[in-house]
Order: C-alpha cells, then sequence, then structure tokens
C-alpha cells in the first residue's frame, strides 16, 4: 500500500459555513493532538483511551504514526478549521491474511460535530483505502454511541457482530458491535 495519504489535501465548507482543510497529519500537530485527544477524554467521549496524554506519551505516539504512514501501513486525514486540528481519522491496514482490511478510527472534537466534517473525512479514508487496495473496512463502536452509529450506517458500514459488555466504562458493562464496509 502506497502512502497516499500522507500527501492527500483538500478543502470544504461545513455546513455552518466554516472552512475545513483535510490533509494528513504532520509533526508540527504535535501539540494540537495533545489538547485535541486530552479535550476527549476530559468529556468522556466514547472512545477506548480512558486517561490524558503527557506530550513525551504522544510524541512517541506521533512518531510512530508519522513511520507507518511512511510504510503505508497507515492512512491518516485530519481535519483544520481556522488553523486548530479539529478531527483525526485513519485506516490501519492489517497484516498477513488479513492484508485486504483496514480498521477504521476517527474522532471530532466537541464544538465541530453535526456539520459534516465526520461524513467528509470517512468518505475520503473510503477513498484512500480504495487506492491502496484495501477491500474491507472495519471498526468497532460503543453501542449507546447514536451519533457514530448513525453516520457509519449512513456510509455504509452494517453491524457484522458483537461483543457483549466489550467495554467497561465508569462502572458499566456496554456491549462494543463491529461494523464493516465492503469497499
Ligand atoms: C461520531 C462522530 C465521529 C460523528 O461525526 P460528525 O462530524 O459529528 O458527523 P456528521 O456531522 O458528518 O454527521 C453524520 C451523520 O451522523 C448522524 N449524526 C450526527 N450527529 C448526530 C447526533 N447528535 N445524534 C444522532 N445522529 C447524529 C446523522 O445521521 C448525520 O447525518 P446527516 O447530517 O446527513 O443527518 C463525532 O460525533 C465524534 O467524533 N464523536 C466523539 C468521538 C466518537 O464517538 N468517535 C467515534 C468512535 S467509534
Amino acid at each position: 500500500m502506497k502512502p497516499k495519504a500522507s500527501r492527500m489535501c483538500e478543502t470544504f465548507t461545513a455546513k455552518d459555513g466554516r472552512k475545513v482543510i483535510l490533509r494528513s497529519i504532520k509533526w508540527e500537530d504535535l501539540d494540537n493532538c495533545i489538547d485535541f485527544i486530552n479535550s476527549l477524554v476530559e468529556e468522556g467521549a466514547e472512545i477506548l483511551r480512558d486517561t490524558k496524554v503527557t506530550r513525551e506519551e504522544e510524541a512517541d505516539w506521533l512518531g510512530a504514526r508519522l513511520a507507518r504512514i511512511e510504510k503505508g501501513q497507515l492512512i491518516d486525514v485530519v481535519a483544520e478549521v481556522d488553523g486548530e486540528m479539529v478531527a483525526n481519522s485513519e485506516v490501519e491496514k492489517r497484516s498477513g491474511f488479513m492484508s485486504h482490511v483496514g480498521y477504521v478510527g476517527i474522532a471530532i472534537k466537541s464544538g465541530y460535530r453535526g456539520i459534516g466534517i465526520g461524513t467528509k473525512l470517512l468518505q475520503t479514508l473510503a477513498e484512500e483505502a480504495k487506492k491502496a487496495g484495501l477491500k474491507i473496512l472495519v471498526l468497532d463502536v460503543f453501542d449507546i454511541n447514536k451519533p457514530a452509529k448513525a453516520l457509519y450506517t449512513k456510509m455504509g458500514f452494517k453491524e457484522a457482530g458483537k461483543i457483549p459488555r466489550g467495554i467497561y466504562k465508569k462502572g458499566k458493562y456496554i456491549d462494543l458491535i463491529r461494523m464493516t464496509q465492503e469497499l
């Protein structure tokens, strides 16, 4: 898989009129990445991470991520509004007999949701994944995450299975839903 996503850049106008740039992640995003992920942890978003990151942890994470993009193992598309990174999304290529499968992750910062950024990011990820030769996209979503399930269903993902009580968050079990899309 060629790292085509690392060179992609396009703009679109969100539903509220804001100009959004979609581009690949870069080293200069480090400070933005820290604020971004910590804001999601702070609000208790339905993501796997439950603790804030330190600058050192995030630098390690971003360095490893850029290396995986270079090797063609990862597609990463961020959304930028007024110079701030407000969303991050990815398709991580599986290996071996699952090399045709990509695992999707996506998160939009609070204050930038419901204006079409998630839709546009998923469209872009699917296009880039297709160009890279992937055939199937897979993701996991908390069963209680209605906005995410609505977005994925709208984009053609179908429920493929469930891990009952796959998530334990704040003293409660939540089912984890697996969804897939054929490219
Ligand atoms: C889930 C998430 C990625 C959706 O992204 P988004 O940019 O808000 O989505 P969009 O504005 O493109 O909306 C896409 C569709 O999702 C649905 N949707 C969006 N917000 C919704 C809400 N609050 N309630 C129900 N459905 C909603 C709608 O069907 C919408 O389609 P429409 O605009 O044609 O009606 C975003 O809310 C997010 O990042 N949440 C926090 C982190 C997270 O949950 N990540 C996913 C982990 S699996």
